[in-house]
């Protein structure tokens, strides 16, 4: 652990930095369900019961968790949806110390258990998680028919297209992802 490391409440003055940070380490094409934008840190810190803290080095912001007492249909889970440290301060300890940061507030704020969704092949993510407390409780495949007038595309990237911010969570309200994260993020 690096001492030199904070970890406090994320504010609007660290917004912009969040952002960045996440756009620079989100790979939102492997669940094309999720985005990364502007709204979605801004309702997080529009939500009054927010558990999202930064990791700063001096005035740079370096780490970020953004967690809710909002899953979808369970008022007593707690979501914790994103994570990032940036990659020139990663193995150092800094995303262990959000995660547990983040989840002793849910826990306090009354949640019964807290979820989050990883992508198979994000193993960092997974051992991060996995060695906080977190065990994997359902698995979504996300199956693709593809249309077989169009041309294939090169990549599996080309062929699940991101879908635009907040459309995650109406396709779980509409039941289309409803085995999806109410697991394991
Ligand atoms: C996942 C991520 C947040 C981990 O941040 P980090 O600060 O490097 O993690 P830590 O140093 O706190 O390590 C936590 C644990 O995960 C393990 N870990 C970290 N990176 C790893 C990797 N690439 N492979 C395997 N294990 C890894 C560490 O060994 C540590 O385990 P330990 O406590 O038993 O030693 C970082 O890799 C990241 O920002 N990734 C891109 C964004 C992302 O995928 N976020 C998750 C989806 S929202």
């Amino acid at each position: 652990m690096d001492p030199a490391i904070a970890i406090v409440p994320m504010g609007l003055g660290h917004l912009r930095q969040v952002l960045d940070l996440g756009h620079e380490v989100f790979d939102t094409t492997v669940k094309p369900y999720t985005s990364w934008s502007l709204t979605s840190v801004a309702e997080h810190l529009d939500s009054p019961d927010n558990a999202c803290w930064v990791a700063l080095d001096s005035d740079r912001v370096v780490g970020f968790v953004l967690g809710s007492m909002e899953f979808e249909h369970r008022d007593d889970w707690a979501y914790l949806e994103w994570i990032a440290v940036a990659p020139d301060m990663q193995g150092l300890g800094i995303a262990r110390r959000l995660v547990d940061m983040c989840s002793k507030a849910l826990f306090a704020r009354g949640a019964r258990r807290i979820v989050t969704d990883v992508e198979q092949r994000n193993t960092a993510s997974a051992t991060l998680m996995t060695r906080n407390g977190f065990r994997p409780a359902a698995t979504v495949t996300l199956f693709v028919r593809p249309n077989p007038d169009e041309p294939e595309p090169d990549s599996a990237d080309e062929a699940l297209p991101a879908i635009p911010p907040g459309a995650k969570r109406a396709l779980i309200r509409h039941g289309r992802l409803a085995g999806e994260g109410r697991a394991a993020r």
